[in-house]
């Protein structure tokens, strides 16, 4: 077990890189298992959820490798069925994408249910009923969700939520699919766009991804390709965060600004600078912060996975704030550990009041997921005293090198194994 430990109160300073976008990297290695080919993955992430998709893919029978620069040649032509390893599966969310993508090239597909953050109940039914919509027949016994199918079919298919993950799966098991796929009430995320286009670089024809309305025109074969996969939005969004609440100066490089507008006008709504260059943001932060509303909304809203970040910069704000979560079931699991630290915060069901204060103290205190932990950084690196950050393996899970980067904007962090 490892912790970190953070000193608090130096206002970071200097810039920062991003790094390939964790929600992006996980369907697209799972999709390379659709091109029965050589691809080549530049821009991944090192991150825990990257290493042990790595893992599984070479347990499934790919030739893959990943150096340190984050680029991964992944073959995958000697897989021939997909009966994903248990241990690894059951650790990642991602793992669902095995099933749509394995469906797709091989009609048969089996995974556990998928692991990932504890932030309430997260069904897969509409991943389910799109395989189904397919032609495919999924049931789950002994734990363990099965999907097979004799042949699958183009068809229309409305989802009954704006769902990310439902919307890739389905993607990907429709590209090698006869006929023509609708997907209606699809989710918009900039990782929906970066998994279609690296499909269609491997000969895919889908059309209207970042729309609510995706076609999928089935074709007979993929092949390998090159692909970089995009800066993570919300890697970028934590640091622009961590720069507003110490109240530091940071250039945020590699990032596409449009991706990051939600969060670029909540900090411009608190008096927070952020300037956009090109490929990188500036964020300026003033002594005293404004309070605001937030409302957590599928993209282009404020993404879920800002929330407790943002929860955290409000602490500070003067004035009192709201913040509704309208995506994710249980999402502030982090506000008692915040409390330990002396946040004035009121849970009631999906909505937190909070009550700026002058400064948080720090504590000894839990990551409970990887956002939940990253916002308990945050809080560290404000509050007075040093932090104790428990559980840092969630935080490791999304975000590459997370004290190197800090360190190098001033940060006092350091890792210490328990
Ligand atoms: C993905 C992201 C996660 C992010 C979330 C929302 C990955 C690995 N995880 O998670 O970081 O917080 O998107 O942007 O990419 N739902 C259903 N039925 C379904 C699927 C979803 O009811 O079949 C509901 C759930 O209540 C869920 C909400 O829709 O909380 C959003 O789900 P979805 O966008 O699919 O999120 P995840 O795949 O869980």
């Amino acid at each position: 077990m490892e912790k970190l430990l953070i000193e608090g109160g130096t206002k970071l300073k200097g810039k920062v890189k991003i790094s390939g976008f964790k929600n992006a990297a996980l369907p697209i290695i799972a999709a390379t298992l659709l091109a029965g080919d050589k691809c080549t993955i530049e821009n991944l992430p090192l991150i825990k959820d990257v290493i042990v998709y790595k893992e599984i893919m070479s347990k499934l029978g790919a030739d893959v490798s990943l150096n340190n620069k984050g680029v991964m040649e992944i073959d995958t032509s000697k897989i021939k069925k997909c009966n994903a390893p248990y241990e690894l599966a059951t650790k990642i969310r991602a793992s669902y994408y095995l099933l749509g993508a394995a469906l797709g090239r091989f009609s048969q597909a089996q995974a556990p249910p998928p692991g990932g953050c504890s932030i309430g109940n997260r069904p897969i039914d509409q991943h389910i009923k799109g395989f189904e919509a397919l032609g495919a027949k999924v049931d789950i016994s002994h734990g363990i969700i099965n999907c097979t199918a004799e042949k699958l079919k183009g068809e229309k298919i409305y989802l009954d939520v704006v769902t990310v993950g439902a919307t890739i799966n389905i993607m990907l098991a429709s590209v090698l699919t006869e006929g023509k796929t609708v997907i209606e009430n699809a989710a918009k995320e900039p990782h929906i766009v970066d998994v279609a286009n690296f499909l269609n670089a491997m000969g895919a024809e889908i059309r209207g991804a970042g729309t609510d309305v995706i076609r999928v025109q089935g074709v007979n074969k993929l092949k390998g390709c090159t692909y970089s996969i995009i800066p993570d939005q919300i890697e970028a969004g934590t640091y622009m965060i961590a720069t507003a609440a110490t109240g530091g100066e940071v250039i945020i490089d590699n990032v596409i600004p449009t991706h990051l507008e939600a969060i670029t006008a909540k900090l411009k709504e608190m008096n927070v600078e952020v300037k956009e260059y090109g490929d990188s943001i500036k964020v300026y932060a003033p002594q005293k912060i404004k309070s605001v509303d937030v409302k957590t909304l599928p993209y282009p809203g404020f993404p879920t996975d800002l929330q407790q970040p943002m929860s955290v910069l409000l602490c500070h704000a003067d004035g009192t704030s709201i913040v509704t979560e309208t995506v994710s079931e249980d999402r502030f699991k982090y506000v008692d550990e915040l409390k330990r630290m002396g946040a004035r915060i009121k849970v009631d069901g999906r909505v937190a009041v909070i009550q700026g204060i002058n400064k948080l103290s720090a504590a000894k205190v839990a990551a409970s997921d990887l956002r939940g932990g990253v916002a308990m950084v945050i809080a560290g690196l404000v509050a007075d005293g040093v932090t104790e950050v428990e559980n840092a393996y969630h935080i490791d899970r999304g975000y590459e090198r997370l004290e190197n980067k800090l360190l190098s904007l001033g940060a006092k962090i350091k890792r210490i194994k328990i």
